[in-house]
């Protein structure tokens, strides 16, 4: 299907999964019908990833500004995650994905958080996939707890302002651990990050795709996959490898 093969495959693949409601206006559909197809195409997602190779595959499933939405979305959102973990966490564990959360976890509804602890503590000896799930997430307000946590240990004693580095910072973040991206898709043709991974992304390559999540296929994610095989991440560095001098 693919000479993909293990050519340059990125090791964290984060996606902006967009136009579920799109997807279903298209179709004189209710948007909550695009939210349930976008689950099937969450699960095609996560297949291909692990049968790609890639090592971390983040998905944005709800913002801290989605709260904003119609009540009655948010409960349909709330509701297929809820469906999502309770019907899946048994074949991803089996498949040895590893979950992950990142987001606020403070007042989340107690028939929630109980969950996303579950799909953690069940998986986390896994040795397969990482699956970061992106639920209740937004850069500023995880850039913002980072820096009250920082501030705290700074005022305990626990570390000089001197210690505060880069890598420092990003030990703080809900992330810690995990590899920057190094490749965000977005679907629906939108072009921006929507407070998604501000500070991961600063060398990330970004892929946008003009299709609705829905629609999002394994074809469409091998494409995406072969575009960021094309690309040259510099890293502020010049083109050309240095040649090796004296050997
Ligand atoms: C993405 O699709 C799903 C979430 C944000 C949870 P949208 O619901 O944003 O769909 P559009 O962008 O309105 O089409
Ligand atoms: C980003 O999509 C959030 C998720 C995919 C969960 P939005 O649809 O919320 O973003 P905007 O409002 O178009 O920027
Ligand atoms: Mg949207």
């Amino acid at each position: 299907m693919t000479n993909l093969a293990s050519r340059n495959v990125p090791t964290h693949v984060a996606i902006i999964m967009d136009g579920n409601g799109r997807w279903a206006k298209s179709r004189g559909l209710p948007r909550s019908m695009g939210h349930r197809k976008g689950v099937e195409a969450v699960r095609e997602a996560v297949r291909t990833a692990g049968s790609v190779g890639i090592g971390y595959l983040t998905l944005f499933a709800f913002s801290s500004e989605n709260w904003s939405r119609p009540e009655s979305e948010v409960s349909d959102l709330m509701g297929l995650l809820k469906i999502f973990i309770r019907r899946d966490l048994a074949v991803l564990h089996k498949e040895h994905v590893r979950i992950r959360v990142i987001g606020d976890r403070s007042n989340l509804r107690d028939d929630i958080l109980p969950l996303l602890i579950e799909a953690e503590e069940t998986t986390k000896q896994n040795t397969g996939i990482t699956l970061v799930i992106a639920f209740n997430y937004g850069s500023r307000d995880e850039m913002a707890r980072a820096a009250r946590a920082m501030a705290a240990d700074a005022m305990a004693g626990r570390i000089r302002p001197d210690e505060i580095t880069p890598e420092r910072i990003s030990s703080y973040l809900d992330t810690a651990g995990i590899p920057d991206p190094d490749l965000i898709i977005r679907t629906s043709g939108e072009e921006r990050l929507s407070n998604f991974l501000l500070w991961q992304a600063a060398y990330s390559e970004f892929v946008f795709i003009p299709d609705f999540w829905p629609d999002f296929k394994r074809e469409t994610f091998l494409a995406a996959l072969e575009t960021y095989a094309g690309r040259e991440r510099r890293f502020g560095r010049v083109s050309a490898p240095p040649l090796a001098v004296g050997s």
